[in-house]
């Protein structure tokens, strides 16, 4: 088994602040971490729960990826990130099982982490992040 832990779940939503706010009452959930990637265009709010993560992210400009998800389709569920030892070798595997990659090869995160993404047709329908620590 490749993966070793749900790093994060990522919710794309327009407002950040509105949404860590409404975190902060509904759960008294406090953020974590924040970044702003700026070669992917989001803002990220992490929210630790246990030791994954509710990972709140909005766009930081009208070309990035987010702001296009958000304009397609709206707030809601954006990807599932999955806790692997060493990211090159689990893209490998999925790539071998038939997955489509997006990035062809692991490349720099968010919190200093190693990333790949897959690409949801080819993944049953959901964005799939690989992230090594
Ligand atoms: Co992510």
């Amino acid at each position: 088994m490749l993966l070793t832990e749900i790093d994060h779940v990522a919710i794309a939503v327009h407002d950040l602040e509105a949404a860590i706010a409404y975190y902060r009452a509904a759960f008294g959930a406090e953020v974590h971490h924040r970044e702003v990637v700026e070669r992917d265009g989001v803002e990220e709010a992490l929210l630790k729960v246990a030791d994954s993560y509710i990972q709140l992210t909005t766009a930081t400009r009208e070309d990035s990826p987010i702001a296009k998800f958000l304009a397609n389709k709206g707030e809601g569920l954006h990807h599932v990130g999955y806790r692997v030892e060493n990211c090159a070798e689990a893209l490998a595997a999925m790539i071998a099982a038939g997955a489509r990659a997006i990035d062809e090869a692991p490349r720099p995160g968010s919190r200093g982490t190693t990333v790949a993404f897959i690409h949801p047709k080819g993944s049953f329908g959901t964005l799939i992040e690989l992230v090594q620590e």
